[in-house]
């Protein structure tokens, strides 16, 4: 199984080639949490900015947590899709009330949280305690469909399913290194396996075991559901 093979070479190539962005300077759950839910929806580059200025409003979850709502949106002008303003002041407060102020430790508890779904219950646990709980959003899919030459279509919650589980496996084979993975994967496939036109084959690390690119196929995967 090609994936299970993936993370000696990701790691090799992640110290050497990722980004230096501001949430990978830190294992701090609220700043990795807040950057997570930032990122779901606004590129990278947008979210910098907004990251910065949200945690200097809101130092911590205490100051989260006691803020207006409309303070809070007053942070968020620009970000778009306010459900997510809402539902991190929300969460913040459960933090407050639930457990005394503590971030949450485990993957039940922060997939608990509001707004939190499995992808950022998973790339919480995994950056910042290690735990073997991948990360999987449309990036990592299509990431792991070429790799595997895997000719089904991706927005199937089967596939979201099997990927999830292999994954698991190379974070099992690989503990010490679960919170990188989660970066690894999800650099890999923003800045080289990228969706539309050309990925970068070339300078990926994965293109020796990549049966997508073995069959010349990575360009037509992944497949999608007909609308
Ligand atoms: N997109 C979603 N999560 C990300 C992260 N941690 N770094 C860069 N891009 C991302």
């Amino acid at each position: 199984q090609a994936l299970l093979q993936t993370a000696q070479p990701l790691l090799a190539w992640y110290p050497l080639h990722a980004r230096d962005l501001p949430w990978r300077h830190t294992q701090e759950p609220y700043r990795i949490w807040l950057s997570e839910i930032m990122l779901q929806q606004t590129r990278v580059e947008a979210v910098k900015n907004y990251y910065a200025r949200f945690l200097e409003t809101f130092p911590d979850i205490a100051a989260l947590a006691a803020a207006e709502q409309d303070q809070v949106n007053k942070c968020w002008e620009g970000l778009g899709y306010y459900s997510r303003a809402a539902n991190l002041r929300k969460a913040a407060q459960t933090i407050q009330e639930q457990y005394g102020g503590v971030f949450p430790r485990t993957w039940e508890e922060v997939r608990g949280l509001a707004g939190v779904g499995d992808y950022t219950a998973g790339a919480v646990c995994s950056i910042c305690y290690g735990l073997p709980t991948p990360a999987v959003d449309g990036n990592v899919l299509r990431v792991a469909a070429r790799v595997m030459n895997h000719f089904c279509e991706i927005d199937r919650p089967e596939q979201k399913a099997a990927v999830t589980a292999l994954l698991r496996q190379v974070y099992l084979d690989n503990p010490e290194h679960c919170g990188t993975l989660t970066q690894a994967f999800m650099e890999i496939g923003a800045t080289v396996c990228v969706p539309n036109g050309q990925p970068h084959c070339e300078a990926c690390p994965l293109s020796e075991l990549c049966l997508g690119r073995q069959y010349c196929d990575a360009l037509r995967l992944p497949q999608r559901t007909a609308k």
